[in-house]
């Protein structure tokens, strides 16, 4: 994105008493029980069944959150939590992704958003968070314009049973990752190779199931609030050479602006109008154009691209210049999401944003107090939440922040691997053990100030 130069202002880190923190996850990373009380699989059973996730572990029990989510939600009470979001699993509660609706899933996220709900914690429900049912991808998935009306559908299920205490909706996560991990470079499920086309056509039709779902949801349930999830990551190029910068603008659109400037503008952007042309409809920016209530924000780095043929757009990863990694080799970079605050401000109008996610792998040890101590992911998050305090005192609308995860769960195609809980989850025993980062987050929620 276009970078806006952060101001020299010291940062203000007393937050507002209405702010609201917590953390966030996803039903396919934390639930398990995949083959439990009629669920059905998903394109992420299929990838795990196929041998791509690189330690060999699968969801099947995760943390098993599915049984022990009293436990869970009783960790984020102690630790102050205001908001916690979730998603559902859409192959829990439509199993073959159309028809037939699973009573058995409806009431599990019956049980644990009342339990949020007991805890004094607001619930917020994201209803795509990347576990497609497979029988959807069987007839063409995300590339199939197909899927908007099953997904509507799904969204209508779940808003009409769980709409009456769920007051915050959110159809899709990340529609960026689907698109280039799931579709473009085979990282994820489905671990397609669909080239630029591809791409865009996953993209454009999770904006169109999108606007679906925001109306779907609104017909059913007026007066709750709906928003969309995006990795929103500036884009900069290596160096000046112009191939470069070039390549970073048109990430920038690929990444950032075909979901950012769909719902908030119903445009799509320049540098990809002439490649969009054959899958864009007439009327279809109508529907994805939406007067959302909040932006969620998952802001990990910036990207910092360079000119490379034979990857998608012609985009390759450059050199960020950076000394300091997460576990997960991403740049430690919190002035990113300073720099990201400041131009939805300028930019798009100031629209109510929250971080949705935030937060870093590493690797943790168990030390011989049994306790895990994590000075790395605490830094990590002070500094990011540091970058918020100043956004805010530079007038950015930000609502709230949550952080990436409560639990060490299935970090998609690196399994078990990568922990980026600020609780440890033993996944022989289950048993859980807050971190250092658990209680310093607890610490900033109660006193509402970083520093
Ligand atoms: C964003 C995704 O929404 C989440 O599922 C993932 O685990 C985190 N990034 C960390 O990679």
């Amino acid at each position: 994105m276009t970078v806006v130069r952060p101001t020299e202002a010291a940062p203000s880190r007393q937050f507002p008493k209405d702010f609201f923190w917590g953390a966030s996850s996803a039903a396919y990373q934390i639930e398990g029980a995949t083959e439990t009380d009629g669920r059905g699989p998903s394109i992420w059973d299929t990838f795990t069944a196929n041998g791509h996730i690189m330690d060999g572990s699968s969801a099947r029990i995760a943390c098993d959150h599915y049984h022990r989510y009293a436990e869970d939600v009783a960790l984020m009470k102690q630790a102050g939590f205001s908001a916690y979001r979730f998603s559902l699993g859409w192959p829990r509660i439509v199993p073959a992704g159309t028809g037939a609706v699973n009573p058995k899933g409806l009431e599990f996220y019956d049980r644990l958003v009342d339990k949020i709900l007991k805890a004094g914690i607001r619930p917020m429900a994201c209803l795509y968070h990347w576990d497609l049912p497979q029988p959807l991808e069987d007839m063409g998935g995300w590339q199939s314009r197909e899927i908007v009306g099953p997904f509507a559908d799904y969204a209508r299920i779940a808003v009409a049973r769980l709409g009456d205490r769920v007051k915050d909706w959110y159809p899709l996560n990340e529609p960026n990752v689907v698109a280039v991990s799931g579709y473009g470079t085979a990282d994820h499920a489905p671990g397609l190779r669909a080239g630029d086309l591809g791409i865009l056509k996953v993209l454009h039709h999770q904006n169109l199931a999108q606007g679906a779902a925001f109306r779907a949801i609104r017909a059913e349930r007026p007066n709750v609030r709906v928003g969309t999830i995006c990795n929103l990551q500036p884009s900069r190029p290596e160096n000046d050479e112009p191939l470069n910068r070039a390549a970073a603008i048109r990430w920038d659109a690929v990444w950032n602006r075909v979901a950012l400037d769909g719902v908030l503008r119903g445009a799509i952007p320049d540098v990809l109008a002439e490649k969009m042309a054959p899958i864009v409809k007439p009327g279809d920016l109508e529907t994805i154009r939406f007067p959302i209530d909040s932006l969620g924000i998952n802001y990990y780095s910036r990207m910092t691209m360079r000119h490379e043929p034979g990857r998608p757009f012609d985009v390759g990863w450059g050199d960020a210049h950076c000394n300091r990694w997460t576990g997960m080799a991403l740049p430690v970079q919190p002035d990113g999401l300073y720099d990201l605050l400041l131009e939805l401000k300028t930019l798009y109008g100031n629209p109510e944003v929250f971080v949705a996610e935030n937060g870093a792998a590493y690797d943790d040890v168990v030390s011989p107090d049994g306790q895990v101590h994590d000075p790395e992911r605490v830094a990590f998050l002070k500094d990011h939440v540091a970058e918020v305090a100043r956004a805010l005192k530079d007038g950015c609308n930000v609502k709230g922040y949550l952080v990436w995860s409560l639990l060490d769960n299935f970090e998609w195609a690196f399994g078990l691997s990568k922990r980026f809980g600020i609780v440890r989850v033993d996944f022989d025993t289950l048993k859980r053990t807050p971190k250092d980062s658990y209680r310093w987050f607890a610490e900033v929620i109660r006193t509402g100030r970083v520093g």
